[in-house]
């Protein structure tokens, strides 16, 4: 079967990273029997110099009928003064509600050879391997009514809803314990039932749903506690589960546990497995072009596109053991390098891993 795979390189770095992407896909290719087609097609604000529209129809009916989407990354200062609507990170929300891609998983493994880089001491994050389930379609992103408005003094105010419906939060609760059942069976749900009515039902139907996974073990936090716990000893989770809101934050946090923000990859998928896969890092925009960015956040990215959209956990074993070795050489981006270490560009990085694959 031949996959066809859509290519949303946006802004800033998103097309330095989105090359590298395509140069493996290439090796994949030639060398281990990866049959796709691959579309590239407009998004974010790149999208809006050219049509207006962050997300133009045609990249929308493109991603639609994509058995796989490959995105780098979006935004920059020169649209943040748009209204809200003509903003590039409008048409990533609208990608992901549009196509319903409520399970958002954002894996934050530490690779040895990096356990200098993190802004932790090195014995705090030694075997990191935690994974955040983040609903991506839902909560206070999209939840209704949400507007600026002023209060009776004429004041400026503005609101924002967090809801969620019971099946909503059913269905992202289905899909983490279900990812903690292949891992190490230790589900921590995150919330703020102390204070929020939308927390206190994300708990009672976590709970609800934990007799289904009785080898699953469920336990519950407050976001606050968790945000302290993942500095404190990130260690003591397996699997996270938690709202919109809440996973974008800890997913960042999670990220930086690991060395850089450059080096964790996404997977965004609906209820039938069909995915989007984006780096975890934004567009950084003053870096953009110079042959900077670490490239191993999309890289990464692919491999988990071909582990759960297109059927080739081999590839993504083979990609992911590529970056390891890649490191033990002592190769490095900027973002992830001391001293001692060889520093190379974006497209150095990303050619050691395509010479390494083959
Ligand atoms: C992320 C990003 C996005 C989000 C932005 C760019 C809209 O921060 O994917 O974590 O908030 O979801
Ligand atoms: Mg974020």
């Amino acid at each position: 079967m031949t996959a066809n795979i859509v290519l949303m390189p946006g802004d800033g770095i998103g097309p330095d990273i989105a090359d590298e992407a395509k140069r493996v896909l290439e090796i994949l290719a030639t060398h281990h029997g990866l049959d796709y087609t691959l579309n590239t097609v407009d998004v974010g604000g790149a999208a809006i110099e050219k049509s207006g529209d962050p997300l133009p129809d045609a990249s929308l009916a493109a991603a639609r009928e994509a058995d796989a989407i490959l995105f780098g990354a979006i935004g920059g200062p020169q649209w943040d003064t748009q209204p809200r609507d003509q903003r590039p990170e409008s048409g990533l929300l609208r990608l992901r509600s549009e196509l319903g891609l409520f399970a958002n998983l954002r894996p934050a493994i530490l690779f040895p050879q990096l356990a200098e880089a993190s802004a932790l001491k090195s014995g705090v994050v030694a075997n990191l391997d935690v994974l955040i389930v983040r609903e991506l379609t839902g909560g206070i992103y999209f939840g209704k009514p949400a507007d600026k408005c002023s209060n009776a003094q004429g004041q400026r105010a503005a609101y924002n809803t967090m809801r969620y419906d019971e099946s909503e939060i059913a269905r992202i609760g289905r899909a983490a314990f279900e990812a903690a059942r292949v891992r190490n069976k230790r589900l921590c749900s995150v919330d703020k039932a102390n204070v929020l009515h939308v927390s206190q039902l994300w708990r009672d139907v976590m709970n609800e749903l934990a007799a289904d996974y009785p080898d699953v073990q469920l336990t519950h936090m407050y976001v606050d506690n968790a945000a302290m716990q993942l500095v404190r000893d990130p260690n003591q989770f397996d699997t996270i589960v938690t709202g919109n809101l809440f996973g974008d934050i800890l997913s960042d946090t999670a990220a930086m546990l690991t060395g850089s923000i450059g080096m964790l990859p996404s997977a965004s998928l609906d209820a039938h497995g069909k995915g989007m896969y984006e780096p975890v890092h934004g567009s950084a925009p003053d870096i953009a072009g110079t042959d900077r960015a670490n490239p191993l956040a999309m890289i990464l990215s692919l491999a988990m596109m071909c582990r759960y959209s297109l059927a080739r956990g081999d590839l993504a074993d083979r990609v992911e053991s590529a970056v390891g070795r890649v490191l033990d050489m002592g190769l490095r981006t900027p973002d992830i390098a001391n001293s001692s270490e060889t520093v190379t560009g974006t497209s150095g990085m990303g050619a050691a891993i395509a010479d390494m694959l083959i």
